[in-house]
């Protein structure tokens, strides 16, 4: 909406009334509002990806005849809570992971159980990729967004917990997830690619740490429980380096994906 178009038009049509500035300033930020209610939302071409083309088209057809003379969201999109300007990871957690209540559970028990703080985090944090991003890939896209943040061994347990959930370690109290042959079937075997970084991971110095994700991970699926985020504030203070100008906006790799999280369905 253009404010001085806007003004003009109300000084004219209040020749007959006059409007008060503070009037005018009023009715403008209502209209304004109401322009944004009615913006065309967009979704994430996540969504789209195994729609048949022939249904995306007459949708396109049909979204388009309704659409006419409207414009197209960006910015703030006013179905999802504001976030602060500023954003901070607990913002994250508050105004677009919430619940999450898997992760706060997984973070709990390693609270629990009196892992190192560091160890915690990673918990807190595992999937992270699938709250903020994808499913498919999860560790992989949540260590990225959380890399340039945490500490080294924190991110690649973030990583590689997602290839070794697939394999035990008895020795630690690990078998595999009864769920896993329900969900995908008792002869489901791993991608190549999660066979050797499961491998690559055994081998490694931080293991334990990718392996207690996996460990806490199981036990993380309670509906009745719901730990406080409360419970991490000060981890989260001591171990994820918070940026001044607020995630999404310090300028490193993974800014973008921050912001992507703040507009999520900006049309470009
Ligand atoms: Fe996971
Ligand atoms: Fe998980």
């Amino acid at each position: 909406m253009d404010r001085r178009r806007f003004l003009t038009a109300g000084a004219a049509a209040g020749a007959g009334y006059a409007l008060s500035i503070s009037q005018q300033a009023e009715a403008l930020e209502e209209r304004m509002m109401q322009e944004l209610e009615e913006g065309v939302i967009v979704r994430s071409r996540f969504c789209q990806f195994g729609t048949p083309q022939a249904d995306i088209v007459a949708a396109r057809a049909e979204a388009s005849e309704r659409n006419q003379g409207r414009h197209f969201q960006m910015g703030h999109d006013p179905r999802l809570p504001r976030i602060p300007d500023k954003p901070t990871l607990i913002d994250f957690f508050k105004y677009r992971f919430a619940p999450a209540s898997h992760l706060l559970q997984s973070g709990a028990l390693a609270l629990k159980a009196g892992l190192d703080e560091e160890t915690v985090l990673a918990c807190l944090l595992h999937d992270i990729g699938v709250f903020a991003l994808s499913r498919s890939e999860h560790g992989y896209w949540g260590a990225a967004l959380i890399e340039p943040y945490v500490s080294e061994r924190v991110s690649w347990a973030v990583r590689y917990h997602q290839a070794l959930r697939f394999y035990p370690d008895l020795a630690s109290g690990y078998e595999y997830p009864e769920a896993y042959i329900r969900y995908f079937g008792a002869d489901y075997k791993p991608e190549p690619h999660i066979q050797k970084d499961a491998e690559y991971a055994q081998n490694h110095r931080w293991y334990m740490t990718a392996r207690q994700i996996c460990i806490n991970d199981i036990y993380s699926f309670d509906p009745d429980a719901n730990p406080s985020l409360e419970l991490f504030v000060d981890i989260i203070g001591r171990h994820f380096k918070q940026p001044e100008e607020g995630l999404g906006f310090d300028n490193t790799p993974v800014s973008h994906q921050w912001r992507t999280l703040i507009w999520p369905t900006n049309f470009l």
